[in-house]
Parts: C-alpha cells; structure tokens; sequence
C-alpha cells in the first residue's frame, strides 16, 4: 500500500529536491510551505497534522539565514527548535515517523577529525544553537531521526555554488576563506538517501542521528575553485582566512561529519562531493 508523506519546507531546496526524486516512488506525497501553513503556529500544525494523519513526515522547513539570526535569534529558536517540538508532540500522539533535518553548525569545529553522532555538540551561532534545540526535541520522541547534513546546495533556491557562479562572472578576482572545513552535499543526493530511509523493505526503520553529508572534504576556497574549473570561469580566486572576512555568525573551523553509521545502516554508497558538484552544474547548465 502507498505510504503517505507529508514533506515541510517543501519550497526550499532539499524539500524541492524530494519534490522532484518523490515523482519515481509509488508513495503518495504532500508539500507544505509557509504559504500553505505557518508551522509555528502549533494549534493550527497540530490540527492540520492530525487531519491529514501522514505516515511519514520529513521535517524540511527551517529559518536558515545563519548570520540574520544573531540579530533575530528568537525567530530562528521559534522556527528551528518551535517546529521540531511540535512534530515531537505530533508523533507521540500518532505513532508517525518524523525526519528531522539539522546542520553540522552545532558543532564548535575545534577538532580536525571526522565528527561522530557521539561527538558532543556546542553551537557557536544563534542558528546552530537553534538547531541544536530542535535536534532535542526531535530526539526526545523515540520515533524521531535527525540527519545532519553540511554546506547544502541545489540546482533549487539560493546557495554557494549560485552565488560563486554568478559572482565570477560580474568579477576578475573573488577572496575565499580556507581556514573552514567540511563537506559540501548535493540536495539531490541527501534526497535520495532520505527516499531510501522511508522505502518499503529497504531495511530497518532505526530512529536516532544520523550523519549525511557527500564524500570528501574541502574548504570554502577549495569548493570555489572547484565551480571555478567546472564552470571554466576565468575569475582568480584568492585564498583568505575567515579574520579577513569577518561574518556576524561564527561559523566552525572544521566539521566534516562521519558517515560510517548511516552508510552501514542503509548500506550506502556516498558520492564524492566533487561528483555531486558536477552533477549540479550540468543540470543548470541544461
Ligand atoms: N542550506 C544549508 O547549507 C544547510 C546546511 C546544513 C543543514 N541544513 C538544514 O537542511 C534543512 C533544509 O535546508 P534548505 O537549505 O533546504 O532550507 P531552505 O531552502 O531555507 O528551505 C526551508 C523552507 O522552510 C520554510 N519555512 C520557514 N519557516 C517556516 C514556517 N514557520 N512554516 C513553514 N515553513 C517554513 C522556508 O520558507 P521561507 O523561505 O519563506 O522562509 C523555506 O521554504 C534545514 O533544516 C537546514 O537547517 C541546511
């Protein structure tokens, strides 16, 4: 029987991203954004939840304006921590299953190793912090998973490799920092994953964290060069240290997150960062 799954943030880039993969799949699928219902508004989400009775949720929606939450950090704990604790409410009322999407930006980045579901988060930003509060909520019911992923982009709304590419056309020379570490992941990619979690018989159902990120790692420099060489752009691009570039949120220097535990789960083969970006930029181009 068609399983049915209600997708939040359906508008943005991971939930267009299942938008698109959902069409190969035999489940029934329903997008929401804001414009369909305001999330936050827990009474109204409840009773919409509880009308539409999904056996899936997977929880997209998210305030993800990193440095504009240092000036509003209420609004993003509202929307990132507000909306994970109601779908925890939901669940345990329902029993329904609930994936919840967080960020590698709850780590502080103080360690250069691969970064474990054990490994203690510390937020250095509003956002993460915000993040992090949702992750404890989701976690709080025993159905729930939380996939954290990393330097998200899609051919889908606006992201790093949009804004390189558009900003080494109008420039010679662009500055890069490259004292931040950590791994780009392809929208698409981290979709098919998640199709692969929810899939009928694709092995157990095991709620908890997880890691999901592409293969590989790399600092922002390295990914603009990268775009820079696939996109044939004639830009230089200038190595920098985060000091030169002084942001409102502080971001972590390293945090590349393993994937042993998701990959032995859902025995996985992950793409090399490199061939998720490739694979992004011909699909623009088309
Ligand atoms: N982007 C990254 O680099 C990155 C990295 C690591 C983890 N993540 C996580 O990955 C997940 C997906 O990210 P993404 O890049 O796909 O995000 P996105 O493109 O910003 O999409 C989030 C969607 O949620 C919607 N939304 C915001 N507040 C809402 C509310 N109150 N009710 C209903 N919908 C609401 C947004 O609408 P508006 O646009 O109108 O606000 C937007 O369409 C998020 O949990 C994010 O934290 C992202």
């Amino acid at each position: 029987m068609a399983q049915q799954i209600l997708v939040t943030g359906g508008n943005g880039q991971l939930g267009s991203e299942l938008r698109e993969l959902s069409a190969l799949t035999g489940d029934v699928f329903t997008f929401v954004d804001i414009d369909t219902i305001d999330l936050t508004d827990r009474a109204r989400a409840l009773a919409f939840l509880e009308e539409r009775s999904p056996d899936w949720i997977i929880n997209c929606a998210a305030y993800t304006a990193v440095d504009r939450a240092e000036e509003e950090p209420g609004i993003a704990e509202k929307v990132n921590a507000g909306i994970p604790a109601m779908l925890a409410e939901y669940g345990n009322k329902s029993g329904c299953r609930v994936i919840h999407i967080s960020t590698d930006y709850v780590f502080p980045g103080d360690v250069a190793r691969p970064l474990t579901e054990e490994d203690p988060p510390a937020p250095l930003s509003a956002y993460g912090t915000s993040k992090r509060n949702g992750e404890t909520a989701m976690l709080s019911y025993k159905n729930g998973m939380v996939i954290r992923t990393s330097w998200l982009y899609s051919t889908y709304g606006n992201n790093f490799v949009k804004s390189m590419m558009r900003m080494m056309d109008e420039r010679d020379e662009l500055r890069v920092v490259y004292d931040q570490v950590g791994t780009p992941t392809y929208g698409t990619d981290l979709a098919g994953v998640i199709l692969r979690i929810i899939e009928p018989g694709a092995g157990t159902y095991l709620p908890g964290i997880y890691h999901y990120s592409n293969e590989g790692i790399a600092s922002w420099y390295d990914f603009a060069h990268e775009i820079r060489e696939i996109t044939q752009a004639s830009c230089r691009i200038i190595p920098i240290e985060t000091e030169e570039y002084p942001l409102p949120a502080r971001r972590p220097a390293f945090a590349v997150l393993s994937k042993k535990k998701i990959r032995q789960q859902y025995m996985l083969q992950i793409p090399h960062w490199k061939s998720g970006l490739q694979r992004c930029i011909e699909k623009m181009k088309r």
